[in-house]
């Protein structure tokens, strides 16, 4: 059998994508990070900086997924997520941006909410200055479910509205999200390293099913390690694989389920609720390298990333980027909560 050898760029040029998300995002070293924890060498990959409505990870997958909801003539996007969603809050500027309606499944219960603002600051509020139509709904555990019943609804009423999966985390999601390897690689090499990891927290599994088939084919030595932020490592792992299978067929790239690696242990007590260890990861980023982490999301990861280091899991002399997904709105409506 013939081994397929196109680069990773030529394999995910045939996948349109809408030109929103400002690309590529920078690579950055973080030497205060690197000088406290005593090694290894820290690089941070800032998704937040994906540019539209305080940017983050989901701007990459909207970029790709959207394009179809284009062309399939979409003039209403629908998707949900929790009061505090980063996610939802991107698909409304998305959508507000190429001017079509908006409806988000706002689900409640997932977490009680942990401070006085969490309802109507951070996200919450950046969705209706978005301009986004919000339908409450209680949360059953099902993702998806009140998402394709609002799609159902609309349909119903004459439009033609299109469905974004919670987390933007679908095949295409993740096809898109190997966009960031193709960037990664040249951008260390330029800077002179390879990485020995790239670590990030880990979700609705999109975000890791793309970067793990990206390194699948550009970066073959780099451990992708996905921090569980959901509590819920098993069904993330799940998730990761089978995002990762389907994309790995639209790219025709192999893909060995041994890459796909999900650390538990760093949730903290429950999904949405931050701990000691995600309050201190949020202070050493804010003091040492001016990152505004996120107490759900990117708080959590970098957390994760800490405590591998203090376990000893690199050495000194190797490179490990973190890569911060973003999040920084969440933190206003958190803000009580935090102690800063
Ligand atoms: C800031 C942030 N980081 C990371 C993630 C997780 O990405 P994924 O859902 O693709 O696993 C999310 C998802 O909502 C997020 O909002």
């Amino acid at each position: 059998m013939q081994v397929d050898r196109r680069p990773l760029l030529d394999r995910l040029a045939v996948f349109p994508r809408l030109g929103l998300a400002t690309l590529p995002t920078p690579l950055e070293p973080m030497k205060r990070l690197t000088a406290h924890l005593g090694g290894p060498r820290l690089w941070v990959k800032r998704e937040d900086a994906t540019g539209l409505g305080f940017g983050g990870n989901k701007l990459r997958k909207l970029d790709y997924v959207l394009h179809e909801a284009i062309s399939r003539g979409a003039d209403t996007i629908v998707s949900g997520g929790v009061v505090q969603s980063n996610s939802q809050r991107q698909v409304a500027a998305v959508a507000a941006r190429l001017g079509l309606a908006c409806h988000l499944a706002v689900y409640h219960g997932r977490l009680e909410p942990p401070t006085p603002e969490y309802k109507t600051s951070g996200n919450a509020f950046l969705n209706r200055l978005f301009g986004a139509h919000l339908h409450d709904v209680p949360w059953t555990g099902d993702r998806n479910a009140a998402i394709r019943a609002l799609v159902d609804d609309l349909k119903g009423k004459g439009s033609k509205p299109y469905f974004v999966p919670y987390g933007v985390s679908n095949a295409l999601g993740a096809v898109a999200y190997a966009t960031t390897i193709a960037e990664i690689e040249p951008q260390a090499a330029r800077l002179g390293f390879r990485p020995a990891a790239i670590v990030h927290c880990t979700g609705s599994a999109g975000t890791q099913a793309g970067l793990v088939v990206g390194a699948a084919v550009a970066m073959p030595d780099t451990r992708i390690v996905g921090i569980d932020i959901d509590a819920e490592p098993a069904r993330v792992r799940a998730d990761v694989v089978a995002f990762a299978k389907e994309a790995s067929d639209l790219l025709d790239v192999p893909f060995d389920e041994a890459s796909v690696e999900v650390v538990a242990g760093h949730a903290g007590p429950a999904y949405g609720v931050p701990h000691e260890a995600t309050i201190e990861a949020i202070r050493l980023a804010g003091r040492l390298e001016a990152l505004p982490l996120d107490p759900v999301y990117s708080g959590k990861g970098l957390a994760g990333l800490i405590a591998l280091i203090r376990q000893g899991r690199w050495r000194k002399d190797e490179d490990v980027v973190f890569l911060y997904t973003g999040g920084a709105p969440a933190l206003f409506a958190y803000q009580s909560a935090l102690g800063i």
